[in-house]
């Protein structure tokens, strides 16, 4: 059987995001692309955030007039070109050089939000400076409150609209990939570094112009000695704030003026509590499996979330949507949009910027016909009575 090669241009034959993800593990060296792909302990998160879209099937209507469907959206008092942000995952940098500027300007050339990570591989600023993008920052909380203060406030001065915390990461998840595939931190075993050898290109894209990317955005947390990414490797993890609690709402609602959104929050009781404490948005989510296994399912809790929290905050959901049909399924029980995690960064790394727009385009796709199929033309009719629950 001929060999499949993927070239330059490879990422444009993807028909979905299951192709870009073959055409990314293809392209990336093992240690890279199991930092992506991974989940926590034996992964049974992961596997769920897929399983848990065949729990729901459509009852569609026929016999309307799907002619012209529309996916304009409005988050937090904008309009978008359709219910999707690309949601914030670190270090993307190490996928292809310059990661976070080439998602940010698929999201957007697409007309969406897009999340850059605390721990991502460019500044804050050169976010922000992109014209026509609406960016939002995600920060995580870390024992040095200092620091914590100091990024919020340079989110502020940059002219950020929204702050995400993340919730979920009170204790660094286990990733037993990232453990087997490491000698000390980022110095990948023998065995990875065989594989590395066959990987030119990821080597001449990443590897070559600057060696492994930093965190551009954590100089202050970081010792002047630790400001690389096998040093920041070993702080940032124990650097994770256990204490992240309620109370610490107030203080972040004086230092923050603007937009303020919740990352991780799976559970009614708490998404209740969110609303009360005025938050503007929640992302229900278990962080794609990487933090708690055997955590629930946004999908698995999103009605009983919407049910408590009604239109005091707004809901949007991540972890394992790939297809429009798993979109128009969280749009249908109640969410106001998806975050995508790995969808788009297997674009990134399958074709870069135009692998991540073939991404977006692809699931925007999937999503305006499955829309036509249910017999709506606009988000608004989607409701829980679209959806039969198998069990
Ligand atoms: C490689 C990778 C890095 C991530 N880094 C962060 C991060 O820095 N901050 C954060 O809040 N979530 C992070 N996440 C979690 C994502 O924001 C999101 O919750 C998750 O990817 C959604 O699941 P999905 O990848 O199945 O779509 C990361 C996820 C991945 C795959």
């Amino acid at each position: 059987m001929k060999r499949q090669r993927y070239t330059g241009k490879s990422y444009a034959k993807a028909v979905n995001i299951e192709d870009l993800e073959r055409i990314a593990k293809k392209k990336l060296p093992n240690f890279v692309f199991e930092y992506v792909y991974g989940g926590s302990d034996d992964e049974h998160t992961l596997r769920h955030n897929r399983q848990v879209f065949d729990e729901y099937l459509f009852e569609p209507k026929t016999m309307t007039n799907v002619g012209v469907r529309d996916l304009h959206t409005q988050l937090l008092g904008n309009t978008y070109q359709m219910p999707l942000a690309i949601g914030p995952t670190g270090f993307n940098g190490m996928l292809t050089r310059d990661g976070d500027l080439k998602l940010a300007h698929a999201a957007r050339e697409l007309g969406i939000p897009f999340v850059l990570s605390s721990v991502s591989t460019t500044r804050m600023e050169d976010i922000v400076a992109i014209e026509g993008l609406t960016a939002w920052m995600q920060i995580y909380f870390y024992r040095d409150r200092d620091f914590v203060k100091s990024m919020i406030q340079r989110c502020a001065r940059a002219g950020f609209e929204a702050i995400v915390i993340t919730t979920d990461s009170a204790i660094y998840g286990n990733r037993e990939w990232d453990v087997r595939n490491f000698r000390r931190p980022m110095k990948p075993s023998l065995p990875n570094l065989m594989h590395l050898l066959t990987k030119p290109g990821w080597i001449k894209d990443v590897l070559i112009p600057d060696g492994l990317p930093t965190f551009k955005n954590l100089d202050d947390l970081l010792p002047p000695d630790k400001r690389n990414a096998q040093g920041a490797s070993q702080i940032i993890g124990p650097q994770l704030d256990p204490s992240l609690n309620w109370d610490d709402m107030a203080w972040l609602r004086e230092l923050w003026p603007g937009k303020l959104i919740l990352k991780g929050i799976l559970s009614p009781a708490e998404a209740e509590q969110a609303a009360a404490y005025g938050i503007d948005a929640l992302v229900l989510s278990n962080h794609g499996g990487r933090q708690l296994n055997h955590s629930l399912s946004p999908m698995d809790t999103l009605a009983e979330v919407k049910a408590a929290v009604g239109e005091r905050c707004e809901l949007y959901v991540d972890s394992g949507f790939r297809r429009g049909t798993d979109i128009i399924k969280a749009l249908a029980l109640g969410a106001d949009a998806v975050w995508l995690g790995r969808a788009t960064l297997y674009g990134l790394a399958a074709g870069g910027q135009p692998g991540v727009e073939h991404a977006l385009r692809l699931i925007k796709k999937e999503m305006e016909a499955t829309l036509g199929l249910l017999g709506h033309t606009q988000l608004a009719e989607l409701e829980a009575s679209c959806l039969r629950h198998r069990k």
